[in-house]
């Protein structure tokens, strides 16, 4: 049986009036990279913060290896997060750090490593990324390629058992989809960890994807492998793989 990394137990979330999930549950395979996939709106990013307690659901629970995260104090969830690393949408890199200074962030804040140990780290963890030498370099120096990079070293610097990534190649060209996918399913065997990755990108998720996970009006409709679902008979899946507008998912 594969080990449960982290458990969504039918869990509501509304803003508002509304009901953006309705009785979900979503089991997360520990060591394996899950795609989480749906339209947008779905709830994709708000399961991501779930996972990490940014957001607390209104009825249901969230465990994280098997401790309820809902009832966590503050303090304890600083402490959750500090194992979790999380990949923004749109990089959140600090225009006015280096890159070197942005990726030594969690570890300044969160260790007391000396400088000299901290700089070692952030390199190695930039050469793991493919971004050896731009330690110095600013963001707005480098390519949209290069900044995601740059927000994936920082997200694993601290070695969490997990990392978070939400959107990681939207907007970017094939090539460097490609080269972002291969570094994400690296820095996975490379932490030993758990991957949950929010992505529109399929032939990314095909590549990278143990478990898929389709979410859809506030419930995942269908979880699998990539064989699985691509060969799921529930015409919501199908229809949102081939990206045709005819089927049963209002456009
Ligand atoms: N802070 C918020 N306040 C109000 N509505 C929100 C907030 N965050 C998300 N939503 C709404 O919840 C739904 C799900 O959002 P999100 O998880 O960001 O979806 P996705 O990542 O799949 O695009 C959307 O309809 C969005 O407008
Ligand atoms: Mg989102």
């Amino acid at each position: 049986m594969a080990q449960v990394w982290a458990r969504l137990d039918d869990v509501c979330v509304r803003y508002g009036p509304k009901i953006v999930m309705q009785n979900l549950s979503l089991d997360i395979v520990e060591g394996a990279i899950t795609c989480i996939i749906g339209l947008s709106g779905a709830g994709k990013s708000t399961i991501l913060r779930l996972l990490n307690g940014l957001k607390k659901p209104d009825t249901g629970r969230v465990f994280v290896h098997g401790e309820d995260i809902t009832t966590m104090r503050e303090s304890e969830l600083i402490d959750l997060r500090r194992t979790i690393g999380f990949a923004f949408q749109f990089s959140a890199l600090f225009d006015s750090l280096s890159i070197g200074e942005n990726v030594a962030l969690p570890l300044r804040e969160h260790t007391k490593k000396p400088a000299a140990e901290i700089k070692k780290i952030v390199s190695e963890t930039l050469e793991s990324v493919g971004l050896a030498h731009v330690e110095d370099r600013y963001p707005a120096e480098l390519s949209g390629g290069m900044v995601k990079r740059a927000g994936f070293a920082r997200a694993v610097v601290t070695n969490p058992q997990a990392v978070l990534y939400d959107e990681p190649t939207t907007g970017l060209d094939p090539i460097i989809t490609h080269v972002l996918t291969d570094t994400i399913v690296k820095l996975r065997r490379r932490l030993n960890g758990t991957a949950v990755v929010v992505s529109h990108d399929l032939d990314s998720i095909y590549m990278m994807a143990d478990y898929i996970a389709m979410l859809f009006e506030g419930a995942i409709v269908a979880y699998g492998t990539v064989d699985e679902i691509r060969r799921s008979p529930n015409p919501i899946v199908q229809q949102f793989l081939q990206g045709s507008e005819v089927g049963p998912i209002p456009i």
